[in-house]
């Protein structure tokens, strides 16, 4: 037999009022907490917290929106090629494209610079990336300069280096008091700075050794962590000019130089792990290494091919440096999560308004 419900008594119809206002109350609560929550990750609470868009926009500003192209690195070209492993990496990392044997590459050359259509002897840093990719589908991507160190430290410190390199409307150039006071008041851009004056300029892509500068942990068989930062040692001996001499070469010298070399034959990097030594930095890539720490050469780049980057197999990877396959890892660097939350946002901006028909070169023909 159902048991008969209890008539409603005064005193349980006089509570339900307060117990519903209860309730709107922690709903009200849960949504306005949400909504908080939602505007912090947004950064309009903090409308000075530094964020990958706030990076980003900021490296839009240094010679154009570079529409439709990354917004640092922005004039490049892709190229093909095959990564030969030596199998020595092994002893160090289980990573699957270091056991000895051939593995496809989407590389890019490209000059350091907020300007897609930028004269390549304005680009003092040159950089290569690359994607190695394992049988069974793990990646291994890597994007590097050819300074010895990075400019600078933190992610605060890049921003303020970004914002200090902004184009001036009034001159068109940057404005040296900003990049003066950047310098004065950050010490330790003065290896990069020492670098930037007095390396030799080259007239080639491939000529030029290039860097991880951050660090990363390859981790053994056995499970133990090594630190290291890897480079790619060239074959090709440096063709050497004064800068001078760069700009009769054309705007676009480096690009005709590489698909002429590619055409006679293969360009070949080593690619050479450096072990750090207990106490080497490995959260601060403003600071070399001693010379004499051990290497371990990996195996060899074999670029075979170069494609315009409007249409070519790079144009649409992003060189995220944490994307790494088991046997892999960051470091404590904490440049390596901000590269990684920063190429992500340029590379949503890139591909959006590449989808859109906007692109800041095609607009220039
Ligand atoms: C906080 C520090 C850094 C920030 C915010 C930053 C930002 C960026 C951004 C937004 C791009 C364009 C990415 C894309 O659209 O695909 C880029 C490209 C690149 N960056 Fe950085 N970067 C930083 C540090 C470094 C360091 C330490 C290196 C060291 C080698 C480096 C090497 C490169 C290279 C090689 C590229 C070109 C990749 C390509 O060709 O696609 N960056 N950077």
């Amino acid at each position: 037999m159902p048991r008969p419900r209890p008539a409603a008594t005064s005193s349980s119809r006089a509570s339900s009022g307060p117990r519903r206002a209860v309730g709107a109350a922690i709903i009200a609560i849960a949504c306005s907490a949400s909504a908080a929550a939602f505007a912090y990750t947004g950064g309009w609470l903090t409308p000075s917290r530094l964020t990958p868009e706030r990076i980003v926009d900021a490296l839009s500003m240094r010679g154009g929106d570079p529409v439709g192209h990354r917004r640092n690195h922005s004039k490049g070209i892709c190229v093909l090629g095959t990564f030969e492993a030596s199998g020595a990496g092994t002893a160090l990392s289980t990573a699957p494209m270091l056991v000895r044997g051939s593995y496809p590459v989407i590389g890019r050359f490209a000059i350091a610079t907020g300007n897609p259509m930028a004269d390549d002897a304005s680009g003092r840093v040159r950089s290569l990336a690359i994607r190695i990719v394992a049988p069974d589908g793990q990646e291994w991507r890597s994007g590097m300069n050819n300074s010895p160190v990075f400019v600078v430290a933190t992610p605060q410190a890049f921003y303020e280096q970004t914002v200090a390199a902004e184009i001036d409307p009034a001159t068109g150039r940057p404005n040296p008091q900003a990049l003066e006071h950047f310098a004065a008041t950050h010490r330790e851009t003065a290896p990069f700075a020492q670098w930037a004056k007095t390396a030799p300029w080259t007239t080639s892509y491939a000529d030029q050794q290039y860097n991880s500068l951050n660090a990363f942990r390859f981790i053994d068989a056995q499970g133990a962590s090594h630190a290291v930062r890897w480079s790619l040692v060239p074959t090709t001996a440096p063709d050497i000019v004064p800068v001078a001499a760069l700009a009769a070469r054309g705007p676009d010298f480096l690009e005709r130089d590489l698909k002429a070399r590619l055409a006679k034959g293969p360009l070949t990097w080593h690619l050479v792990a450096t072990l750090a030594a207990p106490g080497d930095p490995t959260a601060d890539a403003t600071k070399a290494w001693p010379p004499d720490r051990p290497t371990v050469t990996l195996g060899t780049l074999h670029v075979t091919a170069a494609q315009d980057e409007a249409n070519g197999a790079c144009r649409d990877i992003n060189y995220d440096p944490t994307v790494l396959p088991t046997g892999i890892k960051p470091s404590d660097d904490p440049l390596l999560a901000a590269r990684s939350a920063t190429y992500a946002d340029s590379f949503d901006r890139r591909t959006a308004e590449l989808a859109q028909g906007n692109s800041a070169s095609e607009h220039a023909r």
